[in-house]
């Protein structure tokens, strides 16, 4: 496995490769779990070469406190990398990424006013600038997102395809623990308690699901709020799979997505189920 962190040289090195060698690049901020893995192994199935990058993106967080607290363990990382047979891992250092805060910033329309976007102010544009320039630098044929993010997957997809990038986005199914809990890099910060307590976010989509096409969804909206009496929900949303719009006919037979996200004290978790309605 080839760890590079200069970008001049992972440069060079992507030019070794063969005309028709494919490049698969799983884009992450480390704290590894295997939801990450799960990405490179379908990096593996789809690419000849794999790569993994880790950088902890100070202009995608809103909130200065959850950068401070954002789990690292690097060493650990390039362990699980290298049991999981990655070919490069790219550790990108910030001062060489952002030698200057960058001019450009990036617009998502409506995806700013729901959900992560409205909750998350400036979120997806420090998303949009980092996977800009992880794809500039490193040229992959096909980059691996997962569904676990699934507004963050569809501005990405927009990214690329308003602006044309010769990239294939792969979206990637939810890893999840035995008990639901979807698996997340913040799950670490969570003691005994606050586990147990984070449950509540995957039963209630669940319980959701099972409701759907027997009340109307506002009315499904406000017993998952009612739920959430003893904690701190964000948002719960019933929207379509791919547009992520507010979908409010229960009985149209779309797919849709029902999103969530939550505080556990202050830890903000996320997650979200893909259903016929
Ligand atoms: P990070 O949270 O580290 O996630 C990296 C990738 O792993 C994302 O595509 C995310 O959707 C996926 N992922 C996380 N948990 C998962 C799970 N339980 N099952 C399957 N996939 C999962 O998302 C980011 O980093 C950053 O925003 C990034 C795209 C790297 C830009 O900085």
């Amino acid at each position: 496995m080839q760890v590079i962190q200069g970008i001049k040289e992972l440069e060079g090195f992507r030019s070794s490769f063969g005309k028709h060698e494919q490049l698969g690049l799983v884009p992450t901020m480390g704290a590894l779990h295997a939801g990450h893995l799960s990405l490179l192994e379908n990096a593996h199935r789809n690419t000849d070469h794999t790569m993994v990058s880790i950088f902890v993106n100070p202009l995608q967080f809103n909130d200065s406190k959850d950068f401070d607290k954002y789990p690292k363990q690097i060493e650990k990382d390039l362990e699980l990398l290298k049991k999981g047979g990655c070919d490069i891992v790219f550790l990108p250092d910030t001062k060489e990424l952002y030698s200057e805060k960058p001019i450009l910033s990036f617009q998502f329309g409506y995806l700013e006013q729901i959900m992560e976007g409205y909750h998350r102010p400036g979120h997806f544009n420090g998303v949009a600038i980092v996977v800009s320039k992880l794809l500039n630098i490193t040229r992959p044929h096909k980059a691996f997102f997962g569904e676990k993010d699934l507004q963050q997957l569809r501005v990405i997809q927009y990214l690329v395809k308003d602006l044309s990038m010769p990239v294939e986005i792969v979206p990637c199914a939810t890893l999840r623990e035995p008990d639901g809990l979807a698996m997340s890099s913040r799950n670490m910060r969570l003691n005994a308690a606050q586990r147990q307590r984070a449950l509540l976010i995957n039963q209630s989509l669940r319980k959701a699901k099972d409701l759907l096409g027997k009340l109307p969804h506002q009315e499904i909206e406000q017993l998952i709020e009612k739920d959430f009496s003893a904690e701190k929900l964000e948002y719960f949303s019933i929207v379509e799979k791919d547009s992520l719009k507010k979908c409010t006919d229960p009985f149209q037979n779309k797919e849709v997505a029902l999103c969530i996200a939550a505080f556990i004290d202050e830890i903000r978790l996320i997650d979200n189920i893909i259903v016929s309605s």
